[in-house]
């Protein structure tokens, strides 16, 4: 037997009502802070993830898809390509590529599969389901202003209220301008040097290479050392830090609890200033359900504008997770099954076409069926009432409604079926 490749997944009913339940909330609550959706491609350039994501961050060095595309043609050019393990990265590019800022294009959605070779676990899959968003522009349109930290956030607020999700906690931090960073990672290098020899081999390459990086460790015995480095808040400048008390503040007053916690560095290298996860209490080891922050560089760092920006990427595999308990109601049964006596497959489909244009959900038998069998059919179906389309209904229109959980059976003339199977 062939099956679906390790780390992958098939999604099926009823759960994927919980998905579309989702992602109508999401077009919703995101249309209503005036975000627009992007579809970018799903294999891009490997330079495009290398640059934008970074060199040394675990995504990049172990979890990328990634081929040689050969050329076809001569007049082609074979090249590395990758599936894309995130969206930012090929949002910015579409940004610049397109030169959004002409079209005054700066609020983005997308909804959509990213690809990573982590070790599949419970809430870790090789293709999950991003839903993010990006606020990128010129410095001039306000991009860079902590009101647009603070909408982002407020947003996702509002989204997770709407899902009826309130277990979450939101972790916050700024991470620094790159000059904070730059003060940063030489403090780090310098408290890692006579530590290093006792860490893992990739904290030691780290320590060297990108020290930063050194709190992505997983490995438990670097845990006490990782514990007694120096933290960022230490190293904030001035404007790093009125921009962070500036986020706080519209926070407050927006009343979206958030905890800052100074450990928080984020897995991707373009974040600046601004960094946060929302995390879930209910989901086990993988406990963040979004992680996002500002990235100020990316633009020029892709070859494209100064647009700073700011961004998020919530996890749908784990959104519809933290969800499921709550969602029984999401869950949409049929209204009613219609079940045609002998010779009756054409009448009915004709009464099943007009009850659903009245957004009922019916369910169609089979006029090979017995009348038994149609019940059975029925209950299996979940549906709320059974209707009987025979000869002498069809002739009388009147047919016969029956409730099946109460068992209660009324005739109903043609004009009243909506009606009566609505209420
Ligand atoms: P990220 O933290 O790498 O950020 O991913 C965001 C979310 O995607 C995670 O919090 C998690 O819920 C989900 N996720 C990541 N990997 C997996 C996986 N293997 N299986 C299931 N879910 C997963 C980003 O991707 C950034 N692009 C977010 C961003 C947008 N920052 C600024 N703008």
């Amino acid at each position: 037997m062939i099956k679906a490749v390790r780390g992958t997944r098939d999604l099926l009913p009823p759960e994927t009502a919980l998905w579309n339940f989702v992602e109508a909330a999401v077009r919703d609550v995101f249309r209503a802070y005036n975000f627009q959706e992007i579809r970018t491609p799903i294999f891009e350039s490997t330079e495009l993830f290398a640059r934008g994501v970074g060199d040394e961050t675990d995504i990049v060095t172990k979890e990328m898809y990634t081929w040689d595309d050969k050329a076809r043609a001569a007049s082609e050019k074979g090249q590395s390509l990758t599936l894309r393990p995130e969206n930012t990265a090929g949002v910015v590019r579409a940004y610049i590529e397109n030169h959004l800022w002409d079209r005054g294009l700066n609020k983005l959605y997308y909804i959509g599969p990213q690809f990573r070779r982590e070790r599949p676990a419970k809430g870790r899959y090789r293709q999950f389901y991003q839903i993010g968003a990006e606020v990128i522009g010129p410095a001039s349109a306000g991009s860079e202003s902590p009101a647009r930290d603070a909408e982002v956030l407020e947003m996702l607020a509002t989204l997770l209220d709407r899902l009826g999700i309130t277990d979450w906690n939101l972790e916050l931090n700024s991470v620094g301008t790159p000059a904070d960073r730059g003060q940063f990672n030489e403090a780090l290098r310098a408290a890692l040097d006579p530590v290093k020899d006792k860490m893992c081999g990739d904290c030691q390459r780290r320590a060297v290479t990108n020290p930063l990086r050194v709190f992505d460790c997983k490995v438990p015995a670097d845990q006490p050392i990782i514990d007694t480095l120096p933290r960022i808040s230490q190293f904030l400048g001035g404007e790093s830090r009125k921009h962070f008390d500036a986020v706080q503040e519209i926070l407050r007053s927006v009343e979206v609890e958030f905890h800052v916690n100074d450990r928080l560095v984020r897995g991707l290298d373009y974040y600046t200033r601004t960094a946060f996860e929302f995390t879930h209490g209910a989901l086990g080891a993988q406990n963040a359900i979004l992680g996002g922050g500002r990235y100020d560089g990316l633009s020029e760092m892709l070859g494209g504008p100064a647009a700073p920006g700011i961004g998020f990427a919530i996890g749908e595999d784990r959104l519809v997770m933290s969800l499921k308990e709550t969602a029984e109601g999401v869950l949409r049964k049929p209204d009613a099954y219609v079940a045609p006596m002998a010779g009756m497959n054409g009448e009915a489909a004709k009464l099943a076409h007009e009850l659903r244009r009245h957004d009922l959900v019916i369910e169609l038998g089979d006029d090979a069926f017995k009348l038994k069998k149609s019940f059975e059919a029925a209950t299996r179906a979940g549906a709320k009432y059974i209707l009987i389309v025979g000869e002498n209904e069809v002739t009388a229109d009147v047919f016969t409604l029956k409730n099946l959980a109460t068992g209660e059976q009324v005739s109903v003339p043609r004009a009243e079926l909506v009606r009566r199977i609505q209420g």
